[in-house]
């Protein structure tokens, strides 16, 4: 299982991002005011799934609590689920709510750049929720590859990550996601919000879907089918099956 990290260490601050998720609570209120368009990802994600015909095999990373996918998972005929996080507290968190799979569940504590080398298998369904942008470019260039090689033969890679707009350079998007989330976040208190403004300012980096696209293609999979956009064109879900 010891594996050499093929790449050499980036500039991404891990452990600030692990630090941040290690205060879950933050989040935790973020996604329940929908804040990141989890509801509407929650339906385009579901119904992607109803349309598989027999057990999956799924892969969480980034699963955080794993609130989200257990909640989508409930219900559905899959084969194993495993997640994989940085965040030890939020892992505590997902062992309690994984127990509404009906399947076996695994949960592995690491970093995913890293570690998704390790897995013992291949996956039927690879979802990578809100964490893709946390890696520089080149990173992101690497992981693709890493995805690919995880994804079993007929499986899919599932992204939902924040995109910048056709064109629109990173300074561009955080100045006007800055603006949403400061107008529009009601339920926050100031501290709150400059907390998350701080995080994402500083740790996200997001890609176009074309970017995303260019990367996946050359890893092996298919172009984005893109299952859902926000309004604001914050967010997009993606399906990139595998040739
Ligand atoms: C924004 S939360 C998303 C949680 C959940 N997937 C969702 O959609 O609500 C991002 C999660 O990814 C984890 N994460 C970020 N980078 C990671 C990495 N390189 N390896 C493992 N987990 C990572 C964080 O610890 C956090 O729990």
């Amino acid at each position: 299982m010891d594996q050499e990290p093929l790449i050499s260490p980036s500039p991404r601050d891990a452990e600030a991002v692990r630090d941040f998720f290690n205060g879950w609570n933050l989040y935790r209120r973020i996604v329940e005011n929908d804040y990141l368009c989890h509801d509407s990802v929650r339906q385009a994600l579901s119904g992607w799934l109803d349309g598989l015909e027999r057990p999956f095999s799924f892969l969480d990373l980034g699963c955080g609590d794993a609130a989200f996918s257990s909640g989508i998972l409930n219900g559905r005929a899959i084969a194993s689920y495993t997640g994989m996080d940085l965040s030890p507290v939020a892992l505590d968190l997902a062992r309690g709510n994984a127990r509404q799979i009906a399947a076996p569940v695994s949960l592995v504590h690491g970093d995913f750049v890293t570690e998704i080398g390790t897995l013992p298998a291949s996956y039927d369904v690879i979802y990578l929720g809100l964490s893709l942008h946390h890696l520089s470019r080149p990173e992101k260039e690497f992981f693709f590859g890493e995805l690919r090689r995880r994804t079993a033969p007929g499986g899919t890679l599932l992204v939902y990550d924040p995109i910048l707009s056709p064109g629109e350079v990173r300074d561009v998007f955080m100045g006007r996601w800055v603006d949403h989330a400061k107008w529009t976040w009601k339920a926050l208190t100031m501290e709150e919000i400059d907390g998350a403004v701080e995080h994402v300012t500083t740790a996200d980096f997001p890609e176009e879907i074309g970017t995303l696209n260019r990367m996946a293609v050359s890893a092996g999979f298919r172009p984005a089918e893109v299952l859902f956009t926000d309004r604001s064109d914050f967010y997009a879900l993606m399906a990139f099956r595998g040739e």
